[in-house]
Parts: C-alpha cells; sequence; structure tokens
C-alpha cells in the first residue's frame, strides 16, 4: 500500500432524516429512525452475501445455479493487482509506457462496459484539453480517441480522416465477448487503416494493436492471428459493466499517465471500508439502502447523480450504465439520471425543482479544486455590477450555487443526499469506482435481482444481426 494516505470520500444522507417534531408532509418525504432501524440488520446480511460471493472466486469453487451469472471477481481486482497479480499490472503499465513511447495518438475501440470506465477515468483525471495540448505539456502521453461505440458512419470517417496516412498511431480494442459486433465491424475499419498506415512493416503493425479480451473469443482468435505480442484478459468473472479496474479501464489509463496505482489503492480503500464499517457509516452499503428505501417507500424512482464539476460528466454516464443494466430487470429498477452543475440548473433544474416528486437527487461535489482559483477581478466597466463581488472566486461561485440550490429543494421537501469528494484525483475516485459497484450489487441483493449479466440487451443484439444478414 501506499505510504501516501487515502482522505476518504463520504456519503451523507443526513438531509433525507425526519423526526416525530417535523410536519406530515416532511415525515412522508424523509427517512425516520425506524426506517433506519429496519434497514441496518439488512444491510449486514447483504454484505455477508456480497463477501461470500465474492470468497466463491477466491476459493474457485463451482458457482451454484441460483448465483449464475456472478461476475463478483471485480471486487478482489484492486487487492489482487497491488499484491499477488503485481505482475500482470506491471505488464499494463510496462505495455502503456511503450505504446507512449511509440505513437502520439491511441484509438480506443470498445462500447458499454468496455469502454465507458476508461473514458470517465480520462474526463476525470486529464487535463480538460489534453487532446489539444502540444505533447510536453501532455506529459509525452499520446491523445486519446474513442471509436467502437456506436455506429456513426461520419464520426468513424472524420476519426480516420485524423489518422489516415500518419504511423503514429496505436489501437487500443476491447471487447469482453469478442464478438459485439459495433467494436468488431470498427476494429476491422481501424485495422485497415492501420495496416496501410505502417505500410509493409508488418512487426510496427502488430506492435500498434493491443486487444484486451476474453480468454476465447472472437478477438482473441484474430489477436493470434494477426499476432499481437500483447493479449491483456478480461478475468472469467468480471463482467463488462464492472471492468473499469482491470486492464479495460486500466490501460487506457496508464497509457494517458493517469496513476493508476494510486486508483487501486483508492479502491482497496473501499473494499476495506466496505467490509468494516457499521452499515450505516458504510459508503457502499449506506447509499444502496437509502437509495433503496426512497424508491420503494418514497417514491423516489428516478435517481440523479448531481454532479459539480464537468470532469464528473463522464463518470455520471458509466454509473448510469451500471445502474441501469444491472438492476433494470423484471420490471423494476430505478432510472438513472446524469446531471452536471451548474450547466443542468438551466435545463433540468425546473424539473428538479417543481416536477414530479419521484426523484432523489444525490450531489457528487469536489471540496477542493486542483488549479488556481479564479477571482472575480474589479474592472473600470461595471455595468454588469459585478464589483460587489470582486475578490470572490469561481469555486466560491460554484459553493453558492451548491448550497442555495440544496437549499430550494429542501425547502420544498425536495430530496437530496451528497457523495463528497476531498479532491478530484485517483484515489478518490479509485473510492468512487468501487462504491457505487459495490452499492450496486449489494442493492441488487437486498431485493433479490441478480445484478450480473444483461439478458435485455441480447433482444436487440439477435434483431439487428438477424435484419442485417436478410438484406
Ligand atoms: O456490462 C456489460 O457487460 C456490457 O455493457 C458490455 O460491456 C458491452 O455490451 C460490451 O461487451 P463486450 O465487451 O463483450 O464487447
Amino acid at each position: 500500500m501506499s505510504t501516501l494516505p487515502i482522505p476518504p470520500i463520504t456519503y451523507d444522507f443526513s438531509t433525507l432524516l425526519s423526526s416525530a417534531a417535523d410536519s406530515q408532509f416532511a415525515r412522508q418525504t424523509g427517512i425516520a429512525a425506524a426506517d433506519l432501524q429496519w434497514l441496518a440488520p439488512r444491510l449486514e446480511m447483504v454484505r455477508r452475501e456480497v463477501l461470500a460471493d465474492g470468497e466463491l472466486f477466491r476459493k474457485g469453487g463451482p458457482i451454484p445455479a441460483e448465483k449464475q451469472p456472478l461476475d463478483a471477481a471485480f471486487f478482489d481486482l484492486p487487492e489482487n493487482f497491488l499484491g499477488p497479480d503485481r505482475k500482470t499490472l506491471d505488464g499494463i503499465l510496462a505495455t502503456a509506457d511503450r505504446l507512449a513511447k511509440e505513437v502520439d495518438r491511441v484509438v480506443v475501440l470498445g462500447i458499454g462496459g468496455s469502454y465507458m470506465g476508461a473514458r470517465a477515468l480520462m474526463e476525470g483525471c486529464c487535463h480538460p484539453y489534453h487532446n489539444e495540448l502540444p505533447r510536453k505539456r501532455r506529459g509525452g502521453r499520446p491523445r486519446m480517441y474513442f471509436e467502437g461505440n456506436n455506429v456513426d458512419n461520419d464520426a468513424v470517417q472524420a476519426l480516420l480522416d485524423l489518422v489516415e496516412g500518419d504511423d503514429d498511431w496505436a489501437i487500443i480494442v476491447i471487447s469482453k465477448s469478442g464478438g459485439t459486433l459495433e467494436t468488431a465491424v470498427a476494429f476491422r475499419v481501424f485495422y485497415e487503416t492501420l495496416k496501410k498506415s505502417c505500410q509493409d512493416d508488418a512487426e510496427k503493425l502488430r506492435r500498434r494493436i493491443v486487444p484486451v479480451t476474453g480468454e476465447t473469443g472472437k478477438l482473441r482468435d484474430l489477436a493470434k492471428a494477426i499476432g499481437c505480442p500483447t493479449v491483456f484478459p478480461i478475468p472469467d468473472g468480471v463482467g463488462g459493466r464492472f471492468s473499469i479496474l482491470s486492464a479495460v479501464g486500466l490501460l487506457p489509463a496508464a497509457v494517458l499517465g493517469i496513476d493508476v496505482v494510486r486508483l487501486l489503492e483508492g479502491a482497496a480503500a473501499m473494499n476495506e471500508s466496505f467490509r468494516t464499517a457499521a452499515p450505516l457509516e458504510n459508503p457502499a452499503l449506506a447509499y444502496a439502502g437509502i437509495s433503496r428505501l426512497m424508491e420503494v417507500r418514497r417514491g423516489a424512482t428516478t435517481r440523479i447523480l448531481s454532479t459539480w464539476g464537468k470532469g464528473l460528466e463522464s463518470l455520471g454516464l458509466w454509473y448510469d450504465q451500471l445502474l441501469a443494466e444491472s438492476l433494470g430487470k423484471n420490471g423494476q429498477g430505478a432510472t438513472p439520471i446524469t446531471v452536471v452543475n451548474t450547466r443542468d440548473l438551466h435545463s433540468r433544474g425546473q424539473q428538479h425543482q417543481e416536477g414530479r416528486r419521484d426523484k432523489l437527487i444525490t450531489n457528487v461535489a469536489v471540496e477542493k479544486v486542483n488549479r488556481t482559483p479564479i477571482a472575480i477581478e474589479r474592472s473600470a466597466l461595471d455595468q454588469d455590477k459585478l464589483n460587489e463581488l470582486a475578490g470572490k472566486t469561481l469555486p466560491d461561485v460554484l459553493r453558492a450555487a451548491f448550497e442555495g440550490t440544496n437549499q430550494a429543494y429542501m425547502d420544498d421537501f425536495r430530496r437530496v443526499a451528497a457523495i463528497r469528494l476531498p479532491l478530484l484525483d485517483e484515489g478518490a475516485l479509485g473510492q468512487l469506482f468501487q462504491m457505487l459497484m459495490i452499492a450496486t450489487v449489494a442493492e441488487g441483493r437486498l431485493v433479490g435481482i441478480n445484478p450480473y449479466g444483461q439478458p435485455g440487451v441480447e433482444a436487440y443484439k439477435n434483431k439487428m444481426n438477424a435484419i442485417l444478414r436478410k438484406w
């Protein structure tokens, strides 16, 4: 473990609590002491079940039929990479450094869980204009582009325009199954372009493609046929949307120069807190239980992740997928929505303040900015009347917006809670990703929905393939 302590992220639901002294409406929309008494022992049982699921993978025993599919191996990834599996992590770091030396652009191909985590890491940890910066200011790391996450001809063509004819780029292609059409089609297109770029240099071509895939499948076979020197596995028992802390998220992150060790340390710290903290002081367990309670007892069927910072938007989209694909089953599952404030106070804010009372708003707030605070300066042109705010900084304005928005919500019994990050960095994000993955699994176990697998997604895939082959 790192010598540097990891400042903990926290989950605060005190704003949801109501007492006997409150008005009837406050009690109807909030959480009472009796609710918490009901919840705590159930969360304790859930913790035991989630830990036992992880234990099944540690022992390598058979997975009981009623548990399948079971992708609980994500839980141990942080400790494994930092301990017994350090060699695999070193391999990821070495390949990332090699790519960073050899190329200036990396195209990451993947969709869903094979893409959203890497994107969230890039937006959360890198300079917001990373791709626009000169190489030196990127710390010598490559630019990164994401494709294969849609079927958009013009978007693909535009990225091809950017890389065609140059030989300073590489492909990381990520697909656990190896058979996802969007990613497979994009890989074929970009492979052909890269082949032309590398001209007759077959060795260079091989080194410029790094697949991340399951132990078997079409992409694994293709990698063998191409002769890729390095293929990173997505271990059995790690499902797509739970794979951010495997090579799926770590390799692109390491290429960008993100401190993946710190990220894993943050996640390991969250595991420790999940194992040991009392249920209602346990960020993952409490978040799962409180969110569920608000859904079933208070009708909060829409879950708003209200992020306060542009760097958190892709994290929110990653979470949208995690929640929707994991718990949107059997006619159940809250609807996830991500907002970025203050931007979305000017779009969705009206509805959140006065619309249907079906929402739980969980703020994701970062306590300290990473860069020098910008102050509002006194100006000779005061037509905008901003001189009275002179000296205040952008973080002051954001804090006022945060407090004002939440006071306004609470005055009308619009229900809010908060996840607080001391800083937007790898240590905090590692905790947050792991917290949200554990919470999603815990909630599934709490209500008897298997959080793993996504049988509903197969419906569109089957029909799309059938239609395409009929034409
Ligand atoms: O969570 C999941 O399993 C999915 O979102 C997958 O990640 C997504 O469908 C991509 O699958 P694959 O990695 O097999 O290409």
